[in-house]
């Protein structure tokens, strides 16, 4: 019976098969794959079919999992479909039976990844609106995106990690006249160079190993859509100069394949590298990088607008507290949020949403975030006043006798707040009693300025 499912399966749906003797020989024969569908018996000899289903699983969490069994097992079936099985098939059936079960399990599939898609297309349009920021470099920059979007010109995203590059690219999408087609996305570095070529051409039947049936690569699913290459910077260069082609002649082939296939399509990269010092090295190609640099973009790290923090922080606060059960509604205190526009932001804006999630976690029930519920990086910077506050003469000035300055105003402030009792005036300025007496003698006596 095997043999001839076998036989069937290759000659009418055009399968490549792989058939074991028994379990054993499946559990071995399954880590050579991957593979698409399984069809199995749940009595083998040797190790049975459940663990064979179980390793097949595991391995391939979505593969099509087609269980055989014999009549009065029905039972099995069902708790095999509890397991992850797609269908199963009971004991004696005609080919054609198998085959519609295994049809109709392959058009779930599809269905299901289709509205895997709509989904985050969905998610998407909520998050496109998402591009916060109203400091001069964020409104120059939105301006642009606009600009571009009208056009089909290929762009270079460019920016720290976490600055928002995938974000832009959606904007773009959104923006632009295909909105109504895919915006495709694919991470050259999260891809095993291997497999790169094929997600992105598609591949023939037969391909290589494991291509079971044809392939449409991610290239073709952005049809009158955008192609979103990010970390565009990790790309080989066999590969380099296969997308120098698709940007040139708008065409390509799928791998294995001889049949040419025309594409019209948006090319937005991204990297966070320097490209052209990679060009300059020689690990880029000087032809592909001018082919994708026709419009840079250049994203601002979080430090160089430090003006949208307060609004960023809004903006997340709004998102996360209202996506708790129940929902809340948060503020942050002016103390904490002088903290984050003093903090430098080496992860820029995907760090500062991450802080102020873990703040919220924090804040047990209170309605107001405030600088104990910081991280610790952003809790242990001392709280220096915000870069640019503090003037600055052209002609330079006396640092030690500016900063005794500045160390008496605060003394004599505290004062005032805690009507002149001292005890509590230095518990404000986090100092000894002792060390603020000294301090204000010292001071009173070099008659610094106050500022
Ligand atoms: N201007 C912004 N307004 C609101 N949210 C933003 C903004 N910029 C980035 N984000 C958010 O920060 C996170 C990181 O953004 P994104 O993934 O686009 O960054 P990236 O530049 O692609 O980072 P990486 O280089 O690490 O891939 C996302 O959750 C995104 O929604
Ligand atoms: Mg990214």
């Amino acid at each position: 019976m095997r043999q001839l499912i076998v036989f069937a399966l290759h000659r009418v749906r055009g399968l490549s098969v792989v058939e074991a003797d028994d379990g054993v020989d499946a559990l071995r024969k399954l880590t050579a794959g991957p593979f698409d569908i399984i069809i199995t018996d749940l009595r083998l000899p040797g190790v049975d079919g459940r663990a064979v289903l179980e390793s097949a699983l595991e391995r391939y969490p979505e593969i099509i999992a087609i269980i055989i069994t014999g009549f009065g097992t029905v039972k099995d079936a069902v708790n095999a479909i509890k397991q992850g099985a797609a269908d199963f098939i009971t004991k004696p059936f005609q080919f054609d039976a198998l085959l519609h079960v295994l049809t109709s399990a392959l058009e779930q599939r599809r269905l299901r990844s289709e509205n895997a898609y709509l989904r985050s297309q969905l998610d998407e349009r909520y998050r496109i609106d998402g591009l916060v920021g109203r400091s001069r470099v964020m409104r120059d920059l939105s301006q642009l995106l606009e600009t571009v979007a009208a056009t089909s010109s290929t762009v270079l995203i460019t920016g720290e990690t976490g600055t928002g590059k995938e974000l832009a690219a959606r904007a773009i999408h959104h923006a632009s006249p295909r909105r109504a087609n895919r915006f495709v996305a694919i991470n050259c570095s999260a891809i095993p160079e291997t497999l790169l070529e094929a997600e992105l051409f598609g591949h023939a039947r037969g391909a290589f190993t494991g291509a079971v049936g044809t392939r449409q690569g991610r290239l073709e699913q952005a049809h009158k859509g955008t192609l979103f290459l990010d970390e565009i910077g990790t790309m080989s260069p066999a590969l380099q100069s296969k997308l120098l082609r698709v940007l040139q002649e708008r065409e390509f082939e799928r791998v294995g394949d001889v049949h040419t296939i025309k594409i019209d399509v948006r090319v937005i990269a991204a990297t966070h590298s320097d490209l052209a010092k990679m060009v300059a090295d020689g690990t880029f190609r000087e032809d592909l990088f001018y082919r994708l640099n026709v419009i840079p973009v250049q994203l601002p790290a979080l430090r160089e607008r430090r003006d949208d923090i307060p609004l960023l922080v809004q903006h997340f606060l709004e998102k996360l507290a209202a996506e708790q059960v129940p929902p809340r509604h948060m503020t942050m205190s002016q103390d904490a949020l002088r903290r984050l526009m003093a903090y430098a932001w080496p992860g820029n804006v995907r760090q500062l949403e991450n802080v102020v999630e873990r703040a919220l976690a924090f804040s047990h029930g209170r309605s107001q975030i405030d600088v104990p519920d910081l991280g610790p990086e952003i809790q242990n910077l001392p709280a220096t006043p915000e870069e640019g506050s503090t003037w600055f003469p052209d002609e330079g000035l006396d640092l030690e006798r500016y900063i005794e300055g500045v160390e008496l105003t605060l003394i004599k402030r505290s004062l005032e707040r805690t009507q002149g009792n001292k005890v509590q005036a230095a518990r404000l300025l986090n100092l000894k009693r002792t060390t603020l007496i000294e301090k204000l003698k010292r001071l009173e006596r070099g008659s610094s300025p106050t500022l």
